[in-house]
């Protein structure tokens, strides 16, 4: 946990963004696996760590925005639970140390939250991800548990993107100490891809990485020769030496802050022309963005920087043609990057995705593309400093969507279909490195880059 003044002003800063009301803040519920008392891992809600820091289960709080004052709920353990669980700090003492005064046993949430639907008072809340808080929604305010997510206050999710978007000083700090165990999750894949080895093994080996430093993963591990498959989960391949292998992965810590990386190499270690040849082509997109970032740009002309580098490689490949400028307007690059280049990042690896993406990634009045693959661009806003967010352009060749784009003569004038079809089998490329936005730059995250260049990945990878 942070310093608990970090909470208190955490805290006092919402207040004074918001007129009136009660702001509802529900921390989850330990989750049943198969039985109730065998339970997944569990993961607090990121908003009630932002605001209250503590990693319990079955607690709530809220901000009396009218009265000035914030109470936590949530019920001291019991001697069934000393016996089984150990001595555990009462909630008063576990408040104290975020600088909360005021807790009641979680029942009071009842008649605080009930009493002020009957005042009429504002209950704002945001959109709630887990069904047994949509229904506590639904008990303490009326709500349909269903209707809940409509329901949540567009004011408090502005208000919270507003603050939790601008990363303060401690967990720049933090971020940039975990980025370590990012690295060391990279680098132990890049170490075991040997002509042989098992996805699933090296899958396990990073993950193994996470629960010694403490913490877990912050999404489900990506690592794959079928790295054309954006989100592939399988680790069911065995490796040969020359296959392209894409390794998506990041750490969460015990105070839940995420990383987010992504490195694609040959196991063994040595690129074949062609790879390499892409595999330029996507560095210099990831580099070339690093580069320009800045506050005050959008990021969406960092995503058409990227495709147009990315548009640019390959036509000097011959996989297109054309006017460049023309091509990405039209989406052609697309055939090859169907996704945005990247999100914001912190409490969560999509940081307040739970919110909405268009609330976190799209200023007031932006409107959010509706062409193919730039629809997915997450983040487009102009960024400002202290944002910290993903750069991670990719070219990945889609059996399916390349005959797709043929049959349906899409994009014909800007590509080589034929040229195209002699990368079927290629996999996928994609370079993800997590940037703060400086006062007049951008930086890479951590104090060493996770190895990118083929030369360092020739001195590490099966090594
Ligand atoms: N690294 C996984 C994602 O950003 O979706
Ligand atoms: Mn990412």
């Amino acid at each position: 946990m942070f310093n608990k003044e970090v909470y208190i002003e955490r805290r006092k800063r919402l207040h004074s963004s918001i007129s009136n009301g009660i702001v509802l803040i529900l921390g989850n519920n330990e989750a049943p696996m198969n039985y109730p008392d065998n339970t997944y891992h569990f993961r607090q809600d990121s908003t009630f760590l932002y605001f209250f820091g503590l990693n319990h289960p079955s607690y709530a709080a809220i901000m009396d925005l009218d009265e000035n004052k914030d109470i936590i709920f949530g019920n001291d353990v019991e001697i069934d639970d000393i016996i089984w669980m150990g001595p555990q700090a009462s909630v008063a003492e576990q408040a104290k140390e975020v600088g909360v005064d005021n807790t009641k046993p979680f029942n009071g949430l009842f008649a605080y939250i009930q009493n002020a639907v009957k005042q009429g008072r504002k209950i704002h809340f945001t959109p709630p991800y887990r069904a047994d808080n949509m229904i506590l929604i639904e008990e303490l305010t009326g709500i349909k548990a269903k209707d809940t997510k409509n329901a949540a206050s567009v004011e408090l999710i502005k208000a919270i993107v507003s603050l939790r978007n601008i990363k303060d000083k401690y967990e720049i700090a933090h971020l940039d100490e975990i980025m370590s165990v990012g690295y060391e999750m990279h680098t132990t894949a890049m170490r075991l891809a040997k002509d042989g080895a098992h996805e699933q093994y090296i899958t396990g080996a990073v993950e193994s990485v996470v629960l010694k430093h403490g913490g877990h993963i912050s999404f489900p591990i990506i690592l794959s020769k079928r790295g054309e498959t954006l989100h592939n989960h399988l680790h069911n391949n065995t490796l040969k030496n020359g296959d392209l292998l894409l390794v998506d992965c990041g750490f969460e810590s015990s105070m839940g802050y995420a990383t987010d990386n992504t490195r694609t190499f040959p196991v063994g270690g040595v690129f074949t022309q062609k790879q390499r040849e892409i595999y330029e082509i996507v560095l210099a997109a990831n580099n070339n963005v690093r580069d320009a970032i800045k506050p005050g740009i959008l990021y969406k002309d960092m995503h058409l920087l990227a495709a147009k580098t990315i548009a640019s490689g390959m036509k000097d490949l011959g996989l297109m043609k054309g006017d460049i400028d023309e091509a990405v307007a039209a989406g052609a690059h697309a055939l090859f990057m169907p996704h945005g280049l990247g999100h914001m990042m912190g409490l969560d690896v999509h940081d307040m995705e739970d919110y909405g993406e268009n609330y976190v990634g799209y200023s007031e009045g932006m409107q959010r593309s509706s062409q193919f693959g730039t629809a997915y661009l997450r983040l487009a806003r102009e960024l400002k400093t202290n944002f910290v967010l993903t750069n991670e352009p990719g070219i990945y060749f889609i059996p399916a969507l390349m005959d797709k784009w043929k049959a349906e003569n899409i994009n014909t004038d800007f590509i080589n279909f034929d040229k195209v079809n002699e990368y079927r089998d290629f996999g996928g490329i994609r370079l993800e490195d997590d940037i703060l936005v400086t006062e007049n730059g951008g930086r890479i995250m951590g104090d060493k880059r996770i190895p990118i260049t083929p030369e360092e990945l020739n001195n590490i990878v099966g090594k």
